[in-house]
């Protein structure tokens, strides 16, 4: 069945109805489509476009139409053009000819404008719960590891810093995730129902009523703009596509944590698969899939971009387009951050070779290099010294704490037995600004 055809004096080719059906895409929409139908009805009953029986009739079989769905019993199937189409056409199939007042002052323009942006905004709920349960995790892993680990930068061990300190970093990353994604629903929040196709309608219809009805602040101050905006679903996907950088990240360090060259971590076997050709293998695909999703989420924002870029106002057809980009990172993006909170409260750590990484990586010569300065050398010296403390170090196979008195003095006469205490990690830790380190 067809909302339109008046006009047409050839049937539809058959390729042609098939490129244009949306159906096995939208079909998603199905509950906000008749959450949105039963809105509008309502509206139209109090502003006496509708009788209060036809309102009755009609929402009584929406419901039925939704309840069906809901049950399997009515499965979203056939030649429909889109989910707007079928339920319409099976209220036609439910109560005959009042079902065809449904659409009165509605254009299917601002009805798929609505039903997309309500199911964003709750969709994006969802991703904050995800965000949050993970942030949980996150903090559960930091507070039970308050341990030394090697803190890198440019993948070179650097200083000594808490792997605590560590996680807590992504639940920072992941509480501007969080900040973004409610933003982009408090931005969202306005009501397109009413906008018409472009140009509302001539009926005298109550869109503050409907916008209320349905959660929104507002209704959209624009029509032209109502029915075009998909920066929404643009918005979302950035902040997706910026999550998903956060968890690929830390997917990155989870795989190098957990290789033979590291072994910081073990990953739950629940959470790794092995090779079909080499017995010993664990490996982390886990994390190298969300890794690999990441570049899939990207896409799916730069194919919207990039379809939105070139249309004039208002509607047109090329946004049917902005659907399959949006479900497909949404889903992306909850299955990866559901992924990563069970791989993080259910992995292992290995305290003693990150002490061990530590140890060896010479992490306490930025701490040798402020102890001269403590003894008044200058810093650039103190730099120098240290290089050179470093490379008698490497030389004998040793850790500077475990040079002796001796050792040290003749490397710089201004060491003394102190500095086996100023270089101790735990106490760097605990030293000044460091102790958010621990915290
Ligand atoms: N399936 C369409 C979409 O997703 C619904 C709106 C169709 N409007 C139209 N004027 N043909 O955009």
């Amino acid at each position: 069945m067809k909302l339109w055809g008046g006009r047409f004096r050839k049937e539809e080719n058959k390729l042609m109805e098939d490129f244009n059906s949306s159906l096995h895409v939208d079909m998603r929409l199905y509950s906000e489509d008749i959450k949105g139908s039963i809105a509008h009805v309502n509206m139209l009953v109090k502003c006496e476009l509708l009788t209060k029986e036809e309102g009755e009739s009609i929402i009584k079989s929406l419901l039925s139409v939704l309840e069906d769905i809901e049950s399997g019993t009515l499965v979203i199937e056939g030649d429909f053009e889109d989910i707007h189409s079928f339920v319409e056409a099976k209220l036609t199939e439910r109560i005959g000819e009042t079902a065809k007042k449904l659409h009165t002052a509605r254009s299917r323009n601002d009805q798929v404008a609505l039903d997309i942006r309500l199911y964003a905004k709750s969709k994006a709920l969802e991703v904050i719960e995800y965000i949050e349960e993970l942030q949980s995790n996150l903090e559960e892993k930091a507070k039970v590891n308050n341990v030394i680990m090697p803190g890198y930068t440019h993948l070179q061990r650097a200083q000594v810093v808490t792997l605590k300190h560590h996680l807590m970093a992504y639940f920072n990353m992941l509480d501007r995730d969080r900040k973004r994604v409610l933003n982009a629903i408090e931005i969202m929040n306005e009501s397109p129902l009413g906008c018409g196709a472009l140009a509302g309608t001539t009926h005298n219809i109550d869109r503050e009523m409907t916008a209320e009805e349905l959660g929104f602040s507002k209704p959209i101050n624009n029509f032209l703009d109502g029915v075009s905006d998909r920066d929404y679903l643009l918005e979302l996907m950035s902040s997706f596509s910026i999550i998903m950088m956060h968890l690929s990240r830390l997917s990155e360090e989870l795989i190098l944590w957990s290789s033979q060259e590291f072994r910081f971590i073990s990953i739950d076997d629940a959470y790794s698969t092995g090779s079909s050709i080499m017995p010993q293998k664990k490996n982390p695909d886990a994390a190298e899939l969300i890794r690999g999703k990441t570049g899939r989420v990207y896409g799916s924002l730069t194919s919207l971009l990039t379809t939105m870029k070139g249309l004039p106002l208002a509607y047109n057809k090329d946004m049917q387009e902005d659907k399959e980009p949006f479900f497909d990172a949404l889903d992306t993006v909850l299955s990866c951050l559901e992924i990563m909170s069970n791989m993080i409260s259910s992995m292992k750590v290995n305290t003693e070779n990150m002490k061990k990484a530590v140890k060896y990586g010479f992490l306490n010569a930025t701490e040798v290099a402020d102890y001269l300065v403590s003894k008044g050398v200058a810093f650039r010296d103190a730099h120098s010294i240290v290089g050179s403390i470093v490379i008698y170090c490497e030389d004998h196979n040793k850790a500077i704490e475990e040079l002796t008195p001796e050792e040290l003095k003749s490397l710089n006469p201004l060491i003394e037995g102190d500095l086996y205490a100023f270089i101790d990690y735990q106490n760097i830790l605990n030293k000044g600004i460091k102790v958010n380190l621990l915290k």
